[in-house]
């Protein structure tokens, strides 16, 4: 049984040619082309993306953890992308949570709510609608990221309303799938992660976010017809490789939302195995009622629950992360 066998086109990267985001909150989308400037991996002879091809990033060995950033003073902060196109798999919830972590073993962390929702910015208690400069006037007018910085538990870049215009604004530039990057050149010494949220979509801002990063963290929800987004999301990284980024590789898929008493999430979770191997981490996260909660708090859960499980599945991720080299 496979994943890929079921009609999935090379082509369907669900990326706006006009920079426009195709913000679906998950909702089944027509296939849309690639952006102009993007090459397409070519298909099998029956159209659709083998499972070679959809394998191809494997989590390469690195150096040992904590060796170079932590020690040396010209630091370069690993860049992490959380990205799924598909809306509500928790890119938020895991990119606060991971970013916070992160900071409590110690590592330096830029949060960047790069998602017009700005749902990272309101889980650290920020109003969007209330900040005076965001990631949209770092993206489109150039401002230094370091004045849309806040400080809270991890420091953060923070979103406003205006992003949804961003990806309209910077089509036209040259360069506009680099902006993030740019703007990040002149803080990653500063940290020792800089954790991006991306929205849910494939469009101009999830470009940015993946052509500035070093990997990507892809987490799934465990339900079958979730994990069929992969293979576009797949596909899109494979034109960034080869157009913009050539060393962005996914650092690791993750189940999130876990009910492990169903034997649907059960399933889906050998499917996911089966087809992506070593790519799906090892840790697992359970729902829980608390990682609703703690947003309303404006807090992440290792903060409003640091003793509960909620709060453990994520340590155990950062463990798993920079077990496998990412610091
Ligand atoms: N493990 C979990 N158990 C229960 N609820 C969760 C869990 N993880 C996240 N949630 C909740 O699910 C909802 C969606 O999560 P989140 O906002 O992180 O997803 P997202 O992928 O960032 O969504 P979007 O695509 O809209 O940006 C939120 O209300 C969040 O609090
Ligand atoms: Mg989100």
């Amino acid at each position: 049984m496979g994943l890929f066998n079921r009609g999935s086109n090379a082509d369907d990267t669900g990326a706006s040619s006009n920079g426009v985001p195709d913000n679906d909150n998950g909702a089944e989308r027509a296939p849309q082309p690639p952006p102009a400037n993007i090459v397409v991996p070519e298909p099998d002879e029956e159209g659709r993306i083998t499972a070679s091809q959809a394998l191809a990033p494997k989590r390469a060995p690195e150096s040992e953890p904590g060796t170079e950033s932590d020690s040396e003073p010209g630091r370069r902060a690993k860049v992490i992308s959380f990205a799924n196109q598909k809306g509500g798999v928790a890119k938020t919830t895991t990119t606060l949570n991971l970013a916070v972590a992160f900071a409590e073993s110690g590592h330096q962390v830029l949060a960047v709510d790069l998602d017009p929702q700005g749902n990272l910015t309101m889980s650290q208690g920020i109003d969007p609608d209330k900040v005076d400069k965001s990631m949209y006037d770092v993206l489109v007018n150039h401002i230094p990221i370091r004045e849309v910085i806040q400080e809270r538990e991890i420091d953060i870049a923070v979103s406003s309303i205006d992003l949804a215009g961003a990806e309209i604004a910077m089509s036209t530039q040259i360069g506009r799938e680099r902006s993030l990057e740019k703007a990040l050149a002149a803080v990653t010494d500063d940290y020792d992660f800089v954790c991006i949220d991306t929205p849910p979509s494939l469009g101009l801002l999830t470009i940015n976010a993946l052509t500035a990063s070093d990997k990507v963290i892809v987490p799934v929800q465990c339900e079958y017809l979730s994990m069929r987004g992969l293979v576009q999301l797949q596909n899109t990284l494979e034109m960034i490789r080869e157009n913009l980024n050539p060393g962005v590789t996914i650092e690791g898929i993750l189940p999130t939302m876990l009910d492990s008493r169903t034997v649907h999430a059960k399933e889906a979770i050998e499917i996911l195995e089966e087809n992506f191997g070593e790519l799906v981490f090892k840790s697992r996260i359970r729902k829980a009622i608390k990682f609703a909660e703690a947003p309303v708090r404006g807090s992440s859960v290792l903060k409003y629950d640091p003793k509960g499980n909620a709060a453990e599945s994520y340590r155990e991720l950062a463990k798993e992360v920079l077990t496998n080299g990412a610091s």
